[in-house]
């Protein structure tokens, strides 16, 4: 038998969730042009004098706004017609460097979307989408997803936890950040650390040109580089420190990484790895922040492994149109 009252308060639900979804196009193009930083910058605003402002048309704004306030993003005043971008909204969409900046996030639900052909292939034929298959800017929206997060804790809390690693960086060390993806955590290091050598690995080419590109606009060339190379190959050894941030877990070989780390190490180095913070078993993961990481790792994490070879215990692979190994079995 069916209970009303849960069923409405499932219905219910699945309307935050249809509008959720719907703010994702709504979002992106309030940062694409200009809306959230405008508000930001010059206060409330009336729809006439926000289309002046950000240059763009008036009747399409007046949706716009509209949405935005039954979204309760920006709020509203009747008798005057302005709309604001309250303090707290405006950290989660208008100011970059905030920790709570989510705009990355909005881009990184787009390239869910996007994926769902060539992840919902691989569902029947059992095989990975490579990390360069994504289309769109998947990497630009990985990194303005994570950069909030470095920017505020990477230096003043992460590093400092590590034993004597602050220590070794100020006097002068050699970090490997491997699969650094558009290298803003190698960036931020390699400014505060500048008597250390930073080198950024990924096997990515068009995101070690972004981090390029990074290193260049912030000034750290000086002490710092990036190179494509595979996490189980990258060159070098006598590093004081390895950073693996938000990208072990997307490697198809893990342990074979893993020893590999070990030997690129001085007999006194550090491996540094940053991992979502995930329960062990799903009934403790069974939480909004769980639910969007099993999103994400469906759509990028486990097809991004399963596009890699997986070296250990391999006992039988298949080989996908794309000439990749796609189907791994594990002893
Ligand atoms: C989720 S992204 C994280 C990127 C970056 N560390 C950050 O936090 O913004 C995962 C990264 O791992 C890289 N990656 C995945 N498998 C790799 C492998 N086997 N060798 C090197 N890089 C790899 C991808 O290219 C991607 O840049």
């Amino acid at each position: 038998m069916v209970d009303e009252g849960r069923l409405n308060q499932f219905i219910g639900r699945m309307l935050g969730d249809l509008g959720g979804a719907a703010s994702i196009a709504m979002v992106r193009m309030g940062d694409a042009l200009g809306l959230y930083r405008a508000l930001h910058a010059k206060g409330s605003m009336t729809c006439r004098e926000l289309a002046q402002e950000a240059d763009v048309n008036e009747r399409y704004l007046r949706e716009w706004l509209s949405h935005q306030a039954a979204s309760n993003y920006l709020s509203y005043d009747p008798p005057s017609g302005k709309f604001t971008l309250p303090a707290e909204q405006a950290m989660v969409f208008a100011a970059e460097d905030s920790p709570v900046y989510m705009l990355g996030g909005f881009d990184l639900m787009a390239s869910l979307i996007d994926a769902q052909p060539k992840v919902q292939d691989a569902f029947r034929n059992g095989g990975g989408v490579a990390w360069n298959d994504h289309t769109g800017c998947m990497f630009c929206a990985v990194a303005r997803f994570f950069r909030p997060g470095y920017l505020n804790n990477l230096v003043a809390n992460w590093l400092p936890q590590l034993d004597g690693v602050v220590e070794k960086l100020e006097r002068g060390a050699a970090v490997a950040d491997v699969g650094c993806g558009h290298g803003w955590s190698t960036v931020l290091m390699a400014k505060a650390f500048p008597n250390s050598r930073f080198v950024g690995y990924d096997f990515h080419p068009s995101s070690i040109e972004h981090a390029r590109a990074h290193a260049q606009e912030h000034e750290v060339l000086a002490n710092t580089r990036f190179e494509v190379a595979k996490a189980k190959e990258f060159p070098g050894n006598g590093f004081d420190l390895v950073t693996f941030f938000d990208c072990l877990h997307d490697m198809g070989d893990p342990a074979g990484t893993a020893a590999h780390v070990r030997q690129s190490l001085k007999p006194d180095g550090t491996w540094m790895i940053v991992e979502p913070m995930a329960g062990d078993r799903l009934e403790d993961n069974l939480n909004p922040v769980g639910r969007l990481y099993y999103a994400g790792s469906t759509m990028v994490c486990v097809p991004t492994s399963l596009s890699q070879p997986a070296s250990r215990n391999r006992d039988t692979f298949q080989y996908g149109a794309g000439g990749t190994a796609v189907s791994t079995r594990l002893r």
